[in-house]
């Protein structure tokens, strides 16, 4: 059986809502420090909805492929169903990831669940911080 699904070879090879909002409403920065992958969520939202979603990802193939799965998931969504993200739905809709790369799709949610918080941040929206932890990355600005 091959290493990777038909689906995370797609994503890879042709990933989907790469790119920079200029104006986003919120953005997430994650990183892995054992790996050193950086991944950068930009979010649009207007009336409660995702109406655009866009990613920068410096990272493995599988980093590549799970956050243009993720933006794919998330484009169009209400705002708060963000929380209910998880990297397990990001293996899921890719037909899964091998064990050693399950922590590529980890970062995808934590980018997106930073996206979010930041959101949250910059309209005064309160939220359950227990939901939401700040999971910055250091790294991303040395
Ligand atoms: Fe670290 Fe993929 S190897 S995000």
């Amino acid at each position: 059986m091959a290493l990777y699904s038909e689906k995370v070879m797609d994503h890879f090879r042709n990933p989907r809502n790469v790119g920079v909002i200029d104006n986003a409403d919120g953005v997430g920065e994650v990183g892995n420090a054992k790996c050193g992958d950086i991944m950068k969520i930009y979010l649009k939202i207007d009336d409660d909805i995702v109406t655009d979603v866009k990613f920068e990802t410096f990272g493995c193939g599988s980093a590549i492929a799970s956050s243009s799965m993720a933006t794919e998931m998330i484009k169009g969504k209400p705002v708060d169903q963000l929380l209910e993200l998880t990297n397990k739905a990001v293996v899921e809709a890719l037909d899964g990831l091998p064990a050693h790369k399950l922590h590529c799709s980890v970062l995808a949610e934590e980018a997106v669940k930073s996206a979010l918080k930041d959101y949250y941040d910059r309209h005064g929206i309160e939220y359950d911080p227990k939901l939401l932890p700040d999971v910055s990355c250091d790294a991303c600005h040395v």
